[in-house]
């Protein structure tokens, strides 16, 4: 029989919480940090690497893939993990999100959005039908419902109506789910409603009325700020139920990080380690630091001694900083696989954290070296 998709909560410390998902692809230890793979590629990491730092679950996106190479064709082909050659759980963004960022022409109606692809100029329809049809044609374990990320700044009013259509879209992504859905495979439900109590509390009521099997808080990390963002967890995350997982969706910094765990979300992805990773960013436990600095040319000393990643421990900085400058291939390579290592270190930190009630330590740790935005 297909294991079912379950959510098993281990221990709490304060509202942050110790979990593990199981699918029938495998565990998810929650807190969990999904790096970023919309085209089917997380960004010059192998996927080897990105397991062995730690990662349990990986992200794809639906606007992009279903423009190239095609859905059907992925299907055709033997569905997203084994065309990637990942054959661990994929959670699967629904695809409004990106096409309102990325895609021309966008028009948005009851029925769903038409807009024009950024790739080849050809004209798509996407509704919460076609999202659900398109997230089970690749196979996504874990998929998104179809819903519209309410701008920011938005009125009482935007707001409220933008929050309300994705709660019709919810209701069509569940019907749509049972018609293309297989067992063992979930569908999250999103809640939306800007930074305005009452919106997040209509929202999450009338989610929790249906049967997704976890959680979405999404509309953030959207230009509100990183106090409107942790104010609004505040008052949305005890709106959720504490038997299924909660995912706040494209977060976020190392602080956004322990501040949502510190509020009860158990998942997260965001480029943020690739992307940085790319323009010489690295992440590591003493801070952030820019390896193409000149202040790295003759230091010998790794980006983290004490780090279990390769990429972390073995090449010195005069290294990558030398492959930054000559426009090495290796260089956004090694630093963006550094970076995978970090975030998966600091979960693997918040997570025997909470198990040990020392949370609050962590939080500490990484406060005083990612100081947080918030007063
Ligand atoms: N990614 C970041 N925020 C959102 C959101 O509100 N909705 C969706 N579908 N994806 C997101």
């Amino acid at each position: 029989m297909t294991q079912p998709f379950s959510y098993k909560l281990l221990a709490q410390d304060g509202a942050a919480r110790l979990g593990e998902i199981a699918t029938p692809r495998g565990v998810i230890r929650t807190p969990a940090f999904m790096p970023v793979g919309t085209t089917a590629s997380v960004k010059a990491v192998f996927l080897d690497d990105v397991k062995a730092a730690g990662s349990d679950i990986i992200l794809g996106n639906t606007y992009h893939l279903m423009l190239r190479p095609g859905a059907e064709r992925i299907a055709k082909l033997g569905g997203l993990h084994s065309f990637m050659r990942w054959d661990g759980p994929i959670l699967t963004d629904s695809g409004g999100f990106q096409v309102m960022s990325l895609a021309q022409l966008r028009k948005l109606t009851e029925k769903g959005v038409t807009f024009r692809s950024h790739i080849d100029g050809a004209m798509y329809e996407l509704t919460p039908e076609r999202s659900i049809e398109v997230q089970n044609l690749l196979g996504s374990d874990i998929q998104m419902q179809f819903d519209e990320c309410t701008p920011f700044p938005a009125t009482f009013d935007e707001a409220e109506s933008s929050m309300r259509l994705s709660l019709r879209w919810a209701e069509r992504s569940l019907a749509a789910f049972a018609q293309y859905g297989r067992p063992g495979r979930a569908l999250f439900g999103i809640v939306q409603g800007s930074t305005f109590p009452e919106l997040r509390r209509e929202s999450a009521a009338k989610l929790t009325s249906m049967d997704f099997h976890g959680y979405s808080v999404g509309g953030l990390a959207v230009g509100e700020g990183q106090r409107a963002m942790f104010d609004t967890l505040d008052f949305t995350t005890p709106l959720l139920p504490t038997n299924k997982p909660r995912y706040l969706m494209g977060v976020g910094t190392p602080a956004d990080i322990v501040g949502a765990v510190e509020r009860g979300i158990d998942m997260f992805d965001c480029v943020m380690p690739t992307r940085s990773g790319r323009h010489g960013q690295a992440f590591t436990w003493a801070g952030k630091l820019n390896i193409k600095n000149a202040a790295h040319i003759e230091d010998l000393r790794p980006l983290d001694e004490t780090s279990t990643c390769p990429a972390s421990r073995d090449y010195s900085r005069a290294y990558i900083h030398h492959l930054f400058r000559s426009g090495e291939y290796l260089a956004p390579m090694i630093l963006s696989w550094a970076n995978i290592g970090f975030y998966q270190e600091l979960m693997a930190a918040i997570r025997k954290s909470i198990a040990e009630g020392t949370f609050a330590d962590v939080a500490a740790r990484v406060r005083a070296v990612y100081p947080s935005t918030v007063e």
